[in-house]
């Protein structure tokens, strides 16, 4: 017998289906009040594993750093390869296309060129394959050298920082340290987040799992997902033009107050399922105290930390007065040597791929017994003219 988990009224209607349930995610859940876990774990105890560790722990559930986790790498690195001809195909594209559009239509160019048809291993592709494909795409987009050659025995990460040929000196062991962890905090945000449901509801209709990423990534550019970090950090650096390098308690609130006042946003705060501070966020403040803590965008950050929470919880219609985990990603991005908002969400896009070409795998091959759920198809009500 069937229960309800759900009741739905007229109410529920363009809400953006908001907190009502569609299926399953096997690979993570976010709770509104403790945040994000990767199966059973906090993500705060993921940290302290390699992004390896937890891309291996999000697709097996093993969290070992042993025989398994060592052939899964294995595997990984023989399926890294870019063939020259994707390679050449990308470094074709217009170089006017935003990053993301860059992005999305690279994965399409590599899909059609080496896809293969076949979710599974076309997730292990493209895990294996991101690395020097959002290289590429960020070296052509910002007229920066070729990559140099793929050597994934560097690691994961160090690989990805290797083939970008960012111009100018950079502490690239600090700028991996990093990226390590903003890969682990983004790969995945539970079944619901907007470019892990267009993945899925993409595939559905059974087109390749390439084309169903492409179409995530083109969610994830969004103002209201990915491209938020880059704002974010719009509004930090608009506040430090206006406060300084030292801003006090009392002017960080006015200007969040005049901000709301002319009804502008304000970015880095907020989220659809969690009501307190996203734990990605803390994990990210706590990374800046330590490593960039004199940085003047660090220090306006950590004042909009507080003031902005105190100035949005005076408003009870706003359901989460807190910071979220663009708040800080784009001011430590840019603190840390990379100050380039315009690759922030193929950042982004880089680890939140992971997750969702593992929930596709799960949606395609493995739900309702192995049949997979069917193609979206949700109901309509069909609204006469002149009543809208
Ligand atoms: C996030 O990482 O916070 C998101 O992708 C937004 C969401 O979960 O809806």
């Amino acid at each position: 017998m069937a229960k309800l988990i759900h009741e739905i009224t007229d109410e529920s209607l363009e809400t953006g289906l908001r907190g009502i349930p569609v299926g399953y995610c096997v690979t993570s859940r976010v709770d509104p009040q403790e945040g994000l876990f990767y199966h059973d774990k906090p993500i705060k105890e993921l940290t302290h594993y390699s992004p390896e560790a937890v891309l291996y722990f999000l697709h097996s559930c093993n969290l070992e750093t042993g025989p398994g986790l060592q052939s899964f790498l294995e595997d990984l690195k023989k399926r890294a390869t870019l063939s020259r001809e994707s390679k050449d195909a990308i470094a074709a594209l217009p170089r006017r296309l935003h990053p993301m559009e860059m992005f999305s239509a690279a994965l399409l160019i590599v899909g059609g060129l080496e896809g293969k048809n076949n979710y599974r291993e076309d997730c292990l592709d493209i895990i294996a394959k991101l690395p020097e494909i959002v290289a590429c795409v960020i070296n052509h987009h910002a007229g920066w050298s070729e990559a140099t050659k793929s050597n994934p025995e560097l690691g994961y990460i160090e690989n990805f920082v290797q083939m970008l040929s960012i111009p100018g000196d950079i502490d690239k062991v600090a700028f991996c340290e990093f990226l390590r962890l903003f890969y682990i905090l983004h790969m995945d945000h539970g079944g619901g987040n907007l470019s892990a449901f267009t993945g899925k509801v993409i595939a559905s209709g059974l087109s390749d799992m390439y084309m169903s990423l492409s179409g995530a990534m083109c969610a994830l550019a969004g103002p209201r997902h990915g491209y938020a970090n880059q704002q974010a950090l719009e509004f930090v650096k608009e506040a430090h033009a206006r406060l300084g390098d030292y801003p006090n308690e009392k002017d960080t609130e006015t200007f969040i107050r005049d901000k709301l006042m002319k009804k502008e946003l304000i970015y880095g705060f907020g989220h659809a399922v969690l009501r307190v501070e996203d734990p990605r966020a803390t994990i990210f403040y706590e990374f800046a105290r330590e490593h960039v803590p004199n940085h003047p965008l660090v220090k306006v950050a950590l004042r909009i930390r507080e003031a902005g929470t105190k100035v949005l919880k005076e408003d009870p219609k706003v359901a989460c007065p807190y910071p979220n985990i663009d708040a800080m990603s784009g001011t430590l991005l840019t603190a840390l040597g990379f100050p380039y908002p315009d690759y922030y969400t193929v950042l982004f896009g880089l680890a939140r791929s992971a997750g969702i070409v593992m929930q596709i795998v799960y949606e395609r091959m493995i739900a309702r017994g192995g049949k997979g759920t069917p193609i979206v198809r949700p109901k309509y009500f069909y609204k006469p003219k002149g009543t809208c």
